[in-house]
């Protein structure tokens, strides 16, 4: 997903933008850019393909301005390539010297840029972006928030825009809809990014730009309005994350931090939810919806990637604990096969970012259908949790790794906690919610104690580093948790692996199976446990070489395999709050010792908010 940065104020553009465009490199990108006004307006602008770091080199002692915008891209229309790369600038002999970057998909582009080279704009890029340019030049008649403005009303799609004019040098106008921009308010200073990892180092007064608004920005004021120049009045708060949350640390990878802080971000998860005195769960982004939810007739999850493994076992403790029918759906599935949302249907997002668009777009859907509409959603604010009627945000902390961990366990927690939530509200006894709160409770200590195997899962990874086919496998909610598995290993270590349910094995992909085949099996003391060690044998006999997670003490399946990390013995709905973790520790190890870019694997973005 594309990253914006822009800044106004009395210091030295360029740094704060790098160091911001650095901050959002997480986010996925393939090229960088910057521009800045430097002294009486005169537009300096560089642009590269790869890395933030490159594009610094690019800049060296130039580029002395205290008004700049800078961007991300992560290649939607046209190309990884320099002229596709943003800012864009309007028409060269007809326009302003107007510099934006934006991130979203003006989806009207084609029409407008007919519209303009009609009246001889001569185009550089194969962008959407550019042509909202030139049409911010062509509108321009001195006032550069009235162009804009005007502008706006005629795209249509989705935006977050930084605009800079040489004509206007103390002015910075920005603008969203659909795609997320945040005004860090300072001392005489304003910085405007695409999320919260890049406004924090400088100021904690931040707000969200609601849709369809805009805002004219100088050094020591800020006025935001509709596209219709309505004026409206923003809601500043104090920023949730602090700087060290998103620093590296100690550590080599982003995503080695986030496993680690799996224990204390679950911990935060479940404080002051948990109430183990009174044996209640208290969820009070919910709570107002709480008899809807007690008497759903159905309960549909919907989700991408990790969020959808995790919604995936959300089905199971629904319907496990609530007695609640449940379901799942790919949300980019269920938003266009115009789904049947009957009365009683509650649909639940689950996205660590809340930005995914076919997850906003499936959750439009259900609310056009009349569905109560449940968010579960790591991110302050965002598109998602804004949307739903009602939520609950996982609170594990801001999420950089491309790979998503905390934020999976975090997903996990909370539907559980919802299961149980809805569960005593129907047929779940005090005594089973009492004693399911008291092991909830020992999961982060739990997790710390998987966590010390990761030397011992570093050993047995590397055995297997070579492989480029693995199998994961696993039955009952240790199935999603085999799919979460696979996902990690192959979209950071580039090893092809494919999650299934054990019992598929046998229709089919056991032909994979050769001499040395890694085969993973989260194989935990469940109520299908006794059929998963004869799917291991069905392995072993074809030579394959078995990996499995297993609960401690489980002498049987130590015998049967190559090798065995181990999970603390607890309640079948919690084992996935702990089998993820060897899996996740066994995907880090493999790609670093295979040398890939683990925080910034090729090809992928943090979230994808386009379709
Ligand atoms: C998971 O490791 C991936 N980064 C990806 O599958 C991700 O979970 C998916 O894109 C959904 O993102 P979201 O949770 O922000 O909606």
């Amino acid at each position: 997903m594309c990253g914006i940065i822009a800044y106004i104020g009395r210091r030295d553009a360029k740094s704060i933008l790098i160091e911001g465009l650095k901050r959002l490199e997480y986010r996925g990108y393939d090229s960088a850019g910057v521009a800045i006004l430097e002294g009486a307006g005169d537009l300096q602008r560089a642009r590269s393909v790869g890395r933030v770091q490159g594009l610094e080199e690019l800049l060296g002692d130039g580029f002395n301005g205290s008004v700049g915008v800078a961007h991300t891209r992560w290649a939607t229309h046209g190309g990884v390539s320099e002229p596709n790369a943003h800012p864009h600038v309007d028409d060269k002999k007809l326009g302003h010297g107007i510099a934006l970057v934006h991130n979203g998909i003006i989806e009207n582009y084609a029409s407008i840029k007919q519209w303009l080279a009609k009246k001889n704009h001569v185009f550089e890029s194969e962008t959407d972006t550019e042509v909202l340019a030139h049409l911010i030049g062509e509108l321009y008649d001195g006032d550069l928030e009235k162009a804009v403005q005007a502008a706006l009303r005629e795209v249509t799609g989705a935006y977050a825009l930084a605009v800079i004019c040489p004509k206007e040098p103390d002015t910075l106008v920005v603008a969203r809809k659909g795609s997320p921009l945040m005004v860090g308010v300072g001392a005489d200073e304003y910085v405007i990014a695409s999320d919260s990892s890049a406004i924090v180092a400088h100021t904690k007064q931040a707000f969200t730009l609601e849709d369809y608004t805009v805002a004219k920005i100088t050094r020591d004021s800020i006025r935001t309005s509709t596209v219709d120049n309505v004026e409206i009045t923003p809601e500043i708060r104090e920023l949730e994350v602090d700087l060290e949350e998103i620093e590296l640390g100690s550590f080599e990878h982003y995503m080695l931090k986030e496993i680690y802080e799996q224990p204390e971000a679950i911990k935060r998860c479940f404080q002051g939810r948990l109430d183990l005195r009174d044996g209640q769960v208290r969820l009070g982004g919910i709570s107002e919806f709480a008899r809807k939810l007690a008497t759903a007739k159905r309960i549909v999850f919907i989700g991408q990637g990790t969020a959808l493994h995790a919604a995936m076992i959300g089905e199971y403790l629904i319907e496990h604990i609530a007695k609640i029918p449940a379901e799942v759906e790919f949300a980019s599935e269920f938003r266009y096969r115009n789904p049947i949302v009957e009365p009683g249907t509650v649909v639940i997002s689950i996205s660590q970012s809340g930005e995914t668009a076919d997850t906003l777009a499936a959750l439009t859907e259900a609310k056009q259908k009349g569905a109560l509409t449940v968010g579960l959603v790591n991110v302050v604010g965002s598109s998602i949790a804004r949307e739903t009627d009602a939520g609950i945000y996982l609170r594990v902390g801001p999420e950089i790794g491309v790979a998503s961990t905390k934020a999976f366990l975090g997903q996990v927690a909370v539907a559980t906690m919802l299961a149980a939530y809805i569960g005593r509200r129907r047929f779940y006894s005090q005594d089973d919610l009492g004693s399911l709160l008291n092991e909830m409770d020992r999961i982060p200590s739990l997790i710390s104690r998987v966590l010390e195997q990761s030397d011992d899962i570093k050993k047995a990874t590397s055995r297997y580093i070579n492989r480029e086919n693995w199998l994961f496998l696993g039955r009952g909610m240790n199935y999603p948790v085999a799919l979460e598995g696979a996902l990690k290993l192959k979209e950071i270590s580039y090893i092809h692996a494919e999650g299934m349910p054990a019992a598929e094995m046998k229709h089919g992909p056991i032909a994979l199976i050769d001499d040395g085949m890694p085969v993973v099996f989260v194989a935990t003391k469940n109520s299908q446990y006794e059929k998963v060690l004869s799917n291991i044998e069905e392995v072993r006999t074809r030579g394959g070489h078995v990996i499995a997670v297993a609960t401690e003490g489980d002498t049987d399946i130590q015998s049967m395999c190559e090798d065995v990390f181990w999970v603390p013995d607890v309640a079948e709905p919690l084992q996935p709050l702990l089998t993820v973790v060897p899996l996740q520790l066994m995907a880090y190890h493999a790609a670093v010792m295979r040398g890939k870019d683990v925080d910034k694997p090729r090809n992928l973005a943090k979230s994808v908010t386009v379709e």
